[in-house]
């Protein structure tokens, strides 16, 4: 069998069996059967990356290893795992069990995070950035990687998630302006070098409502962290705590951008806007007209 009837005859397989998920857009049928192909290669990319390169032609052996991979993925095992990597604003991630797949829904807030953290940066020369909740750290590592003006510290609850970061930043070397701790939201900075000094602080927490976790799809569920999505009895635990924590931090004029779920923006936005610590706030509405995204501005 050639390599097109080959592919061929795999797209067919896949396209009786696979179920795509809606929270992965960039996950089709080829896509998923490319980014399968170069990870039997032996030379792994993010699904984005493998629909981007030609595919290699592919030894016996390493079509056997195809078969297995393509079993893996549908036996529910996320792709991002099986190639062990994740594509985020362009860049080329580790990703792995111990945190949360990097979502494109999560760029909204990265370009926006990015955007703030030049416009500081073109006043100040530099800009100070806090980004807890990091995961795999794919928000503080994409402003850490397109603003060199940019000193990142990102930090997470999971000492497990942390390590990826640590991972990731080597991956990326750029060790140098981020760095990674671990701690409960702000506890990795309670000392005089962030009080008061920190320009910008992103954040996507966990926001999913503690009753709705356990009805999560089972692809979600089995394989990503329950600790990056359960956000309490009504989802906001994390995001209140930050919007009542982060001015501690922020310098005057600094902003504090985050991620929030579904039908939260408008009781978020209130909040914001009703607290004496902002004095601007704003929101980024998604293709759909969704809020995904709200900053808020330290008086
Ligand atoms: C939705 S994930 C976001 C991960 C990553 N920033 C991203 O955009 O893909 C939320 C993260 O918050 C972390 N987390 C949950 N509770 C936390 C807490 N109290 N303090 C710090 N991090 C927490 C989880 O471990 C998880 O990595």
């Amino acid at each position: 069998m050639n390599k097109e009837e080959l592919y061929k005859s795999l797209k067919t397989i896949l396209e009786g069996k696979l179920s795509l998920l809606s929270d992965k857009p960039e996950e089709t049928i080829d896509s998923t059967l490319r980014a399968l192909w170069h990870a039997a290669s032996g030379f792994p990319k993010s699904v984005e990356e493998a629909g981007k390169s030609q595919l290699p032609e592919l030894a016996h052996e390493q079509i056997v290893n195809l078969n297995k991979l393509i079993e893996q993925r549908l036996n529910d095992i996320p792709l991002a795992h099986i190639t062990g990597r994740q594509s985020f604003m362009g860049i080329e991630l580790l990703t792995d069990r111990r945190a949360l797949i990097p979502r494109k829904e999560t760029e909204i807030l990265g370009r926006k995070a990015l955007e703030l953290s030049k416009d500081i940066s073109d006043q100040k020369n530099r800009v100070q950035v806090i980004d807890v909740c990091c995961g795999a750290g794919n928000l503080g590592i994409a402003i850490a990687h397109f603003n060199i003006n940019a000193i990142v510290s990102a930090s997470d609850l999971s000492q497990e998630a942390v390590d990826l970061t640590h991972d990731n930043i080597s991956y990326l070397k750029l060790g140098k302006r981020i760095q990674a701790l671990q701690g409960d939201l702000f506890s990795a900075f309670e000392t005089d070098d962030y009080f008061g000094k920190t320009d910008l602080i992103i954040c996507n927490p966990p926001y999913i409502s503690s009753a709705k976790v356990p009805k999560m799809i089972s692809e979600i569920s089995e394989n990503e962290p329950v600790l990056a999505f359960d956000g309490g009895m009504l989802g906001t635990r994390i995001i209140l705590r930050l919007i009542g924590e982060a001015p501690k931090f922020l310098t005057s004029g600094g902003w504090v951008v985050f991620e929030i779920g579904l039908g939260q923006g408008p009781f978020i936005m209130q909040l914001c806007e009703r607290s004496a610590f902002y004095n601007k706030v704003e929101s980024v509405s998604d293709d759909s007209g969704n809020i995904r995204v709200i900053q808020a501005r330290k008086l």
